[in-house]
């Protein structure tokens, strides 16, 4: 079988999905503002042969629960939150393979400083870095960084289109490969030639002039992107190198896959190019016995409000509104009907009520959680891909740094026995982890490359091409 691509999913804060296990007496969480724990964190996730650590970020806050932040902060219900961008060069010196994806949103941004960062990290990591393109959903990060209210929807996506756009052409196309000679004796560091104006002049951004920053490793970090509504999909399908997804069940994952692989071919992709990962919460053990006693301990840690803090987060609903113990239907919304709708999808016979979300939601968030031994969770995890055409997953936790601890020591060696897993890197960037050695610059098929021939040939381009 094709060996699985595995991240761990993380966050830089005390705590990310799972609601009040930061309180349970192995989690590390508090420990986020440490660089130490980081770097072991990384190296631990490198030992073990995992492609990255992906790193969620949102530059709101949860405050829709009972109309404010007071359930998020009680919590930590993804704040505090620090940046995760400044975590990766430590991770990187601690390192040699282990990639990188980091979220950073279209929202609040530019082009110009985006690509510059997302540069620097590469070339601070040896090409080892990924973007995250998010577009972003909370209101109070509106409020605090933009406009005061959110931008609709698919405005969002269509300036997030415009937005790696410009990124891409200052990646790919603004300077040639042999741009920089460095020459002491002519006394030329950079070769003016070989240094091309983008002419970006669009809808959203006018950027003109040339990049600041050298070609990296990797020019273009691996795009990831998650959202999967039809505009987030149609932009998956364009630019994505890497498909963040959050299927309740193996056979929704697969429609979803299906969806997005057609829609690749349908704009002239290679549908192989696209790495498909699934999130997915993973509760280990030496035996299923001590799996399933480890999760009926952490049940006991979870925590209604902070799971309830969350949730009203990523549906944009009150859900102080609804009864713990009447079931929860027939509820609209405009931010997040996808969330809403999700439960009724993963057992459509069930009744559910705001108490049974908290529970499910309390672990691992809306991810498919797998509970036991080696054995067990080897054959699940394999049986999400057979079934899907998945290529691997997004590792989440309860406990902190636990959770992974022991999937590295349980599930890892069973994974690599069956051959589902590497057990030696064969090549240097995040782009070849996932697509194999040769592969740090984006595919021939990837529509940035034709930002690289055209300026090239043109000297500078004055319109889209
Ligand atoms: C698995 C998964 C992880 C996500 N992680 C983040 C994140 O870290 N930060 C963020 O702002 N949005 C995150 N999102 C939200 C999406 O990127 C997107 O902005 C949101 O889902 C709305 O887009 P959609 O309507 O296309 O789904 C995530 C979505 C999914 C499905």
């Amino acid at each position: 079988m094709n060996q699985m691509r595995l991240f761990a999913f993380d966050f830089n804060g005390p705590a990310h999905l799972s609601a009040g296990l930061w309180r349970h007496p192995d989690d590390r969480g508090n420990e986020y503002k440490s660089v130490q724990y980081w770097m072991e964190y990384a190296r631990m996730l490198e030992d073990a042969g995992f492609d990255g650590i992906f790193f969620a970020d949102n530059n709101g806050y949860h405050d829709k629960y009972q109309g404010k932040v007071d359930g998020a902060l009680r919590d930590a219900a993804q704040i505090p939150a620090n940046d995760p961008a400044f975590l990766i060069p430590a991770m990187a010196a601690a390192t040699r393979h282990l990639g990188f994806g980091v979220t950073s949103s279209t929202a609040y941004d530019h082009p110009y400083t985006l690509a510059r960062k997302f540069s620097t990290l590469d070339h601070l990591t040896g090409g080892r870095v990924g973007w995250n393109v998010v577009t972003s959903y909370s209101d109070s990060a509106a409020r605090n960084l933009g406009t005061g209210t959110q931008t609709a929807h698919d405005d969002r996506y269509e300036i997030a289109e415009e937005f790696i756009d410009v990124a891409l052409k200052l990646w790919e196309g603004s300077w040639d490969d042999y741009a920089v000679e460095r020459d002491k004796a002519t006394g030329t560091y950079v070769d003016p030639s070989r240094v091309h104006q983008i002419g970006h002049e669009g809808k959203h951004f006018t950027v003109p002039g040339i990049f600041i920053c050298e070609p990296s490793p990797q020019r273009t970090p691996v795009i990831f992107q998650a959202g999967g509504s039809p505009r987030g999909v149609a932009l998956a399908a364009k630019t994505a190198e890497a498909v963040f997804m959050n299927a309740a069940t193996k056979a929704g994952l697969k429609k979803q896959i299906d969806a997005l692989r057609a829609k690749a071919v349908e704009v002239g992709r290679d549908s192989s190019h696209i790495a498909v990962l699934q999130m997915i919460t993973v509760i280990s053990a030496p035996t299923d016995e001590e799996a399933q006693a480890k999760y009926r301990e952490y049940l006991e840690y979870v925590d209604y409000e902070g799971a309830m803090a969350r949730y009203s987060g990523w549906t944009g609903l009150d859900m102080a509104q609804f009864d713990p113990d009447e079931p929860f239907e027939n509820v609209q919304t405009n931010a997040g009907q996808t969330m809403v709708d999700f439960f009724t999808k993963i057992d459509p016979d069930k009744r559910w009520t705001p108490r049974d979300i908290a529970e499910y939601n309390g672990i691992g968030g809306t991810s498919p959680v797998i509970v036991g031994g080696p054995k067990t969770v080897a054959d699940e995890l394999i049986s999400w891909i057979d079934e899907t055409g998945a290529d691997g997953f997004n590792i989440s936790h309860a406990v902190k740094f636990r959770d992974i601890q022991d999937f590295v020591r349980y599930v890892v060696p069973e994974l690599q026995a069956r051959g589902a897993m590497r057990t030696a890197y064969d090549g240097d960037t995040l782009r070849e982890n996932l697509f194999g050695p040769g592969q740090a610059r984006l595919a021939e098929d990837h529509p940035g490359l034709a930002y690289r021939s055209a300026l090239s040939a043109k000297g500078s381009l004055s319109t889209t091409p």
